[in-house]
């Protein structure tokens, strides 16, 4: 552990040494920031001995919540007995080979095998490969296009920053990657007026859409289509009714590969252990994180289907060799922090239990915040939820400087001691809590949230978006 340090020393050097991702860098000096000292359930102690709820599991990850005994000792025990292992060629370790099986036996059917990565970017790279080595070998080199969708979210590397469809991770970086193209968002809340009232036929509008693109380009250029079941970052948008139906036809007869990014989804967080099934979403490689170690190790994963699989291990052409992997992708360490947090979850029903907390949780939200005046929609699964404001809730009519006025909700957030995600491009407050919240937390999230909203609107100027 560190040697205490004011708060004042603390927030200079970090000024001067840290530059923080996903910040505007030209705003760091004199900025504070909020250093976490402890964290315990669903509550962060800062440096100063303030106390937050998380209402958004750090990064959206803390499913079992902050500071579980259990998870510690399994971590310091596979510490202590092999601190360290591969699994390139013929290296493996009993906490991976385990993990994988269980990660098998939970996914979907279907699923037959575990490729693992660092992060959720990492995974959505390895994806990217695992799709292209899929029609290489099958004799269709020219399949390398990626197709993903406008808001979504799927990591910030190179590949993966191309893949999300925002323009946060692409400025400045010449990003996106010229061989990946986005397509419309599944997102019926901003659909033209011709689909009022009509989701099915929403939804077969965005297919027809991708269906367009993929002709246009040419679908013996197509390798995989990449979707999250729920848009989390964007601000937990989910589909139209009817929508990944529609979707699989069209990629099924270009055959085009569909990637679940599962990575805030899987694992208890929608009430369900993956939330693909239950959209009838049927992918051929799921990207899972986060909820997997819970944010107490960094492990990600790649399941890969049987159809995925027979194609990969079929290939002879110089012997098979697959030349990828990560020094620490799989690192036994997080493989058992994986494990203790699954145990827990199985062990505790929290899958079951976030079903019916995150019920109760939209219940709570659409009670206390009626009268809201910029309210536009509060929508969820689970313990996955959202609160969206517009400029004209009536009129569907958004924010015209979403960044600023999302900035402004966030403030009034921290001032209630209440931590939420936000929403890009859109005013989002989201809301998905370690699954372990009782539905006396979520009174007191609500109770925080609703102060908070308050404040919003009353320091929302006049003028904006009028
Ligand atoms: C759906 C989704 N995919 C991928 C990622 C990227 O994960 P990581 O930040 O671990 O690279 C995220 C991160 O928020 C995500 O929400």
């Amino acid at each position: 552990m560190p040697t205490p340090q004011d708060h004042e020393s603390l927030r200079r050097t970090d000024e001067r040494r840290v530059l923080h991702p996903f910040s505007a860098l030209h705003t760091q000096p004199g900025r504070d920031v909020l250093v976490v000292r402890e964290a315990k359930g669903l509550v962060l102690t800062d440096d100063r001995g303030h106390q937050f709820i998380d209402a958004g599991s750090g990064l959206w990850c803390s499913n079992a919540g902050y500071g579980c005994a259990e998870i510690v000792r399994a971590a310091a025990a596979q510490m202590q007995a092999v601190s360290f292992s591969h699994n390139f060629s013929v290296m493996s370790s009993e906490p991976l080979i385990q993990l994988s099986e269980r990660l098998v036996a939970l996914a979907p059917p279907g699923f037959e095998r575990v490729l693992y990565a660092n992060g959720g970017s990492e995974a959505n790279d390895t994806q990217v490969k695992l799709a292209w080595r899929y029609h290489i070998v099958r004799g269709k080199p020219a399949k390398k296009k990626i197709i993903s969708r406008k808001g979504g979210y799927h990591g910030a590397t190179v590949m993966a920053g191309s893949l999300t469809g925002l323009e946060v991770t692409h400025r400045g970086f010449h990003m996106p990657l010229d061989f990946v193209l986005h397509t419309e968002a599944a997102e019926y809340r901003r659909r033209p007026a011709a689909f009022d009232g009509d989701e099915l036929a929403f939804s077969r509008y965005l297919a027809d859409q991708l269906d367009c693109m993929i002709q246009a380009e040419g679908a013996d250029t197509i390798a995989a289509f990449f979707a999250e079941p729920i848009m989390g970052s964007a601000g937990v948008i989910l589909p139209p009714a009817g929508y990944f139906a529609e979707i699989q036809k069209v990629l099924a007869r270009h055959d085009v590969l569909l990637v679940a990014d599962e990575v805030i989804t899987a694992f208890g967080r929608t009430g369900a252990w993956f939330a693909s099934p239950g959209l009838d979403m049927q992918p051929d490689l799921i990207t899972v994180a986060k909820g997997l170690t819970s944010g107490y190790f960094p492990m990600s994963a790649c399941l890969v289907s049987r159809k995925v699989c027979e194609v990969l291990y079929a290939e002879e052409e110089a012997d098979g060799m697959f030349g990828h992997g990560f020094t620490t992708a799989g690192h036994p360490v997080a493989a058992a922090v994986a494990l203790a947090n699954l145990d827990i979850i199985e062990r505790e029903g929290l899958v079951a239990h976030s079903a019916r907390t995150g019920a109760y949780l939209l219940e709570q939200l659409r009670q206390k915040l009626r009268g809201a005046a910029h309210l536009g929609e509060i929508r969820g699964k689970g313990l996955f939820a959202g609160i969206e404001f517009d400029a004209e809730p009536g009129a569907r009519r958004p924010f015209a400087e979403p960044g600023r006025i999302s900035g402004l909700l966030q403030q009034c957030l921290v001032e209630e001691r209440v931590l939420l995600r936000s929403g890009h491009g859109r005013v989002v407050g989201a809301v998905a809590p370690p699954l372990i919240a009782t539905p006396a937390d979520v009174d007191e999230i609500v109770k925080r949230v609703a102060r908070a909203v308050e404040r919003f609107e009353e320091r929302l100027p006049a003028d904006l978006g009028a």
